[in-house]
């Protein structure tokens, strides 16, 4: 029963670490801006509002821009916890066109 406990832990523990999944961190931060472009946001899934930014940066010039801010968009979009693996995905996702 102890071993089964102390294997639960370091499962759990483990998971804690792992990059969270878009679909968990977007509703809870970027989505407030992005989702309807507030003050100047480019809009989630707006190809025509990503594509220039894009082309200047690079997605991993993106994911440094979000970390630093950028005039409206505050220093890690609410996302203070985010590693960069998860700001390249949740950047990833809103760039993607709609399908
Ligand atoms: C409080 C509103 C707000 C939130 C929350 C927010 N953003 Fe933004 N974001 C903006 C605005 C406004 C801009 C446009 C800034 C500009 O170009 O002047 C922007 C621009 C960006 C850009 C483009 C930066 C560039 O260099 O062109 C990226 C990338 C970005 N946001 C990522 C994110 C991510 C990832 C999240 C969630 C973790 C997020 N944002 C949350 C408001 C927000």
């Amino acid at each position: 029963m102890k071993k089964f406990a102390v294997a639960a832990l370091v499962l759990a523990s483990s998971f804690a670490y792992a990059d969270r999944s878009v679909e968990e961190l977007y509703p809870k931060s970027c989505t407030m801006c992005h989702a309807q472009a507030v003050a100047g946001a480019p809009k989630t899934h707006d190809a025509a509002a990503w594509q220039p930014r894009v082309d200047a940066k690079g997605i991993d010039g993106l994911v440094q821009s979000a970390k630093t801010g950028l005039n409206a968009m505050p220093p890690k979009g609410m996302c203070n916890d985010c590693t960069d693996g998860e700001f390249k995905a949740l950047i990833e996702f809103m760039v993607k066109p709609a399908s």
